[in-house]
């Protein structure tokens, strides 16, 4: 069985989406949105609602990020995260981290209900499972934490999956859905307010005022009262070093039919390498989404083994009959694992930030989405200073930034001193890879036509060597998680200016 060529998502493609004007002028509102996926749509809706005018920009398409290629699992069942919260921040603060997530998926809920959304809303159990002994030990301990937090949950031997498990922790009316119609029906909402969307329109800096404005990179202005940058990193250079405060991982998916009928429910395991399970219904015929196997990105091995990983996984536990989907996300998590989500700096409280979710965006990309309505409303919330985006948690805080930075001085190190002997014309179709150009380190993609495109592989962000992913055709960053087109263009940030061509 072969995996599809190109990577190309079961939720972009079982909806069209509207197209938007990119911003040619300088506009007013009275809240910019930098970012169109579930938390800068939800955002927008919210604030709709209030009667305020909102304007998104998004540097691509809508919902085209993570959002697009998640596995839109909408749980408070964060793999193993509340035993360790527990340890690290206290009892009320980790039962906060639960309310937060339970009232978004509350508000999902009642949201499709009221609007009458068809996209696929369903409820489901959530299971954490394992097969081995040290990690049956944690999912005691985790569910150890649920009974301290008064989290409803279940310590079960066997899942309903067609396959032994030694052992699982249940989180009973969790729930999935299809992101992309619901999305949709918040941004008609929004447009039917007299909100404005634009796209291709790439947002790089604030210009500091009374009011403040959104620069474009073409120079143009949304001036408004208040700020919230949804995407992955703040656009705003130079504002609480977020770089340095978050990593990013690649996650990969299948979308496959299978031979054996899939039992319902939402599956995690508890070790790695990660497989997480769901199903979609659509037309009749169920898809089993098969995902997993997270990496840093721009690091390991070729990302083209992920998908063959997760290929071998359902063929032994399912029996595969078809490979429709594959595709692969990017996720930010940060030092203590709690998202970012309030004022992106104590000098800047017009300007507020949202990310950082984990794997997690659609429950918790909610929930920031709930804190910043009230933050720009001037209400109290009790998740406030949880979330707030300017706290130090020394423990795990410190321990993890010392570590993750000393990874991106390997990195960058590494990509220095790699011996490169590879020539351009010695690439087949289809086929990129590091190659040597005037004796120098660069990167060459041979497209399926020929034609060769050779980039600078020294990202544009802080000058680590990209590396190239053969899974996706892309040259991604090891140290920050920047990542570029095989001609160079910026599809995820930090970096904000194209690779070099040469
Ligand atoms: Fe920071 Fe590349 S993303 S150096």
């Amino acid at each position: 069985m072969v995996l599809p060529p190109f990577p190309e998502s079961y939720w972009l493609t079982s909806e069209s989406l509207p197209n938007f004007p990119k911003l040619t002028q300088d506009i007013k509102a009275d809240v910019a949105i930098v970012g169109a996926g579930i938390s800068g749509i939800t955002t927008a809706y919210l604030l709709s609602k209030q009667g305020l005018k909102v304007a998104i920009v998004e540097a691509g398409n809508i919902l085209n990020g993570t959002t697009g290629h998640t596995t839109a699992k909408i749980t408070a069942q964060h793999d193993l995260i509340y035993d360790e919260f527990l340890s690290h921040f206290g009892r009320e603060q980790t039962r906060l981290y639960y309310e937060a997530n339970r009232e978004a998926m509350q508000f999902i809920k009642q949201t499709v209900r009221e609007l009458r959304i068809d996209c696929d809303f369903a409820e489901e159990d959530a299971y954490i499972y394992t097969n081995s002994d040290k990690y049956a030990a944690k999912l005691t301990a985790e569910l150890a934490a649920y009974e301290k937090l008064g989290i409803p949950g279940a310590y079960v031997e066997q899942t309903p999956l067609p396959f032994r498990t030694q052992a699982a922790i249940v989180m009973h009316d969790q729930a999935r859905f299809n992101p992309v119609p619901y999305l949709k029906t918040l941004i008609r909402q929004v447009t039917g307010q007299g909100g404005q969307i634009y796209e291709h329109t790439t947002a790089v800096s604030v210009e500091k005022g009374n009011p403040p404005a959104v620069v474009t990179s073409e120079g143009h202005k949304i001036v408004c009262s208040h700020i919230v940058s949804c995407s992955h990193f703040p656009f705003q250079d130079g504002w609480g070093f977020y770089f340095a405060r978050m990593y990013a991982e690649r996650s990969y998916v299948l979308g496959v039919k299978t031979e054996k009928a899939y039992p319902g429910g939402m599956y995690i395991s508890a070790e790695d390498p990660k497989r997480s399970l769901r199903a979609v219904t659509a037309n009749g015929e169920t898809l089993v989404l098969i995902g997993g196997e997270n990496h840093k990105t721009g690091q390991g091995i070729p990302t083209i083994k992920h998908y063959e990983a997760l290929q071998a996984f359902g063929e032994e536990h399912f029996g595969l009959k078809e490979i429709r989907y594959r595709w692969s996300a990017q996720d930010l998590t940060t030092l203590d694992k709690l998202p970012f989500i309030g004022p992106i700096a104590a000098d800047a409280p017009q300007v507020l930030v949202a990310t950082g979710y984990k794997k997690w965006g659609m429950t918790t990309g909610t929930a920031a989405a709930l804190l910043i309505e009230k933050l720009i409303a001037g209400q109290e919330s009790p998740y406030q200073s949880l979330f707030t985006p300017s706290r130090f948690h020394a423990d795990p805080g410190l321990k993890t930034l010392l570590v993750q930075n000393a990874d991106v001085a390997k990195h960058l190190i590494a990509g220095k001193l790699e011996m490169v002997r590879k020539k351009p014309e010695e690439l087949g179709n289809d086929e990129g890879a590091v190659v040597s150009v005037n004796g120098k380190r660069a990167g060459a993609y041979r497209d399926p036509q020929g034609g060769l495109h050779i980039v600078d592989t020294t990202c544009t962000h802080m000058g680590c060597e990209v590396e190239w992913n053969e899974g996706e055709r892309t040259w991604d960053c090891p140290c920050h998680g920047s990542r570029f087109s095989y001609k160079g263009e910026v599809l995820e940030g930090p970096a904000k200016k194209p690779l070099k061509i040469l």
